[in-house]
């Protein structure tokens, strides 16, 4: 038992307890992605709306990070209708290294173009969307609807590996439905290809965000590829889950998404947990308050106070759910109006110190909103 979980109210409360440290220390070391060296095999995954610039750096500062992906963006956009929104999406820096930019679309000429476009302007990895299930995504033949026309895909994805230097990658989930689970398939063909990784959510399109991640499908996709390195992906929340899911699957690398954002910590957590042997220290309240404090300053500094109190709302309910600041705080954060208010709150938060409940991890799926079946809106 790695875990124990228990109800308070109605809230289920997971605590992680010892967790024995996996007989190789490998799973420690960098992982090569083609040319690209990720530090730590520990990735972040796109979550489209929180994985801009600011969360990144935020992310990376706090250490183990292997590699983080942007938000997707729309390939025609970036190559015909290239715009503020589109470039807002691409923005990096020296520090955000290394990154992949995910493109999606199902035009082979614009996804090759967008891939150009990228490695001009020094992206270290490009990675395709194959698993998004949004209808704005798919009903143009994108993301998880690429699974439906096999041939095409993988011209397409032959296409964009021909067209530049630097590793392209791909994220895919099992299949359309449980009734073929092609991801396996698609990733032997694509590594044919010359595909560098692949990233596999372990859920199916149909299964959308609900459901339990299959780990018997992650690794059929590890058992089909001859040497390419497979990243698992679903529903990683702690130390023994990432653990649990590269033992079981064999993967070489675990992309943590909303797991992340309850726990930004998980990454160096792993990193050093893997390298020592030590079990790492959770975070504390005043590390937590200031880590929002740098997030919510990057989106500020890298657009304007307008827009970095308008993306904080939409974060700050995860936030509330670690620091607890009670009714009249969140209220105030979810209608955050300007930098002032923000630092009176987290000044008022770190006189009051700590409530008494701290330090709970909570179910994280409640809090992060994602779409209720396969074609829904985003
Ligand atoms: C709000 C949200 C946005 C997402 N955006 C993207 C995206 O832009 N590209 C993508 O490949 N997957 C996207 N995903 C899927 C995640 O990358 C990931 O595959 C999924 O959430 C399962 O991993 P997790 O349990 O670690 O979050 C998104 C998921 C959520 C919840």
């Amino acid at each position: 038992m790695l875990c124990s979980v228990f109800r308070v109210g109605r809230i289920l409360v997971l605590m992680e307890t010892a967790v024995p440290l996996p007989e190789t220390r490998s799973l420690s070391g960098p992982l090569r992605i083609g040319a690209v060296e990720a530090p730590s095999r520990f990735f972040l995954a796109p979550l489209a709306g929180y994985t801009m610039l600011s969360l990144r750096l935020a992310v990376r500062s706090l250490g183990g990070l292997g590699l983080a992906t942007t938000d997707l963006v729309s390939a025609r956009a970036m190559v015909r209708h290239f715009n503020r929104k589109t470039l807002e999406l691409i923005q990096s820096c020296p520090e955000d290294h290394p990154l992949a930019v995910q493109i999606y679309g199902n035009d082979a000429a614009e996804m090759a173009d967008a891939a150009r476009f990228l490695q001009e302007r020094g992206v270290a990895v490009v990675d395709i969307n194959m698993g998004c299930p949004v209808r704005k995504v798919c009903q143009n033949g994108g993301g998880s609807a690429l699974m439906c026309d096999p041939a095409a895909t993988i011209r397409l994805v032959q296409t964009v590996v021909e067209a530049v230097r630097i590793p392209i990658t791909v994220k895919m989930r099992l299949g359309w439905d449980d009734s073929d689970w092609s991801a396996p398939y698609f990733a032997r063909e694509f590594e044919q290809a010359g595909v560098a990784a692949v990233t596999i959510h372990g859920r199916t399109r149909e299964q959308g965000f609900g459901g339990k991640v299959k780990l018997d499908g992650i690794r059929a996709v590890v058992e089909a590829v001859e040497r390419i390195p497979v990243i698992g992906n679903g529903d990683v929340r702690s130390r023994a889950d990432a653990l649990h899911m590269m033992e079981y699957t064999g993967c070489q690398a675990v992309a943590i998404g909303r797991g992340a954002l309850l726990n930004p910590w998980i990454f160096a957590q792993l990193q050093g947990w893997l390298a020592t042997g030590e079990a790492p220290a959770p975070a504390t309240y005043e590390q937590r308050l200031a880590f929002m404090d740098r997030h919510f300053h990057l989106l500020v500094q890298h657009r304007s106070e307008r827009f970095g109190c308008l993306s904080f709302r939409k974060v700050a309910n995860w936030y509330c759910r670690t620091l607890k600041p009670g009714r009249d705080f969140q209220q105030r954060l979810v209608r955050l109006e300007s930098v002032a208010e923000f630092e009176e709150i987290v000044e008022r938060l770190r006189d009051r110190g700590p409530p008494a409940d701290f330090g709970r991890l909570e179910e994280m799926n409640a809090v992060i909103a994602t779409p209720q079946g396969p074609n829904a809106h985003w």
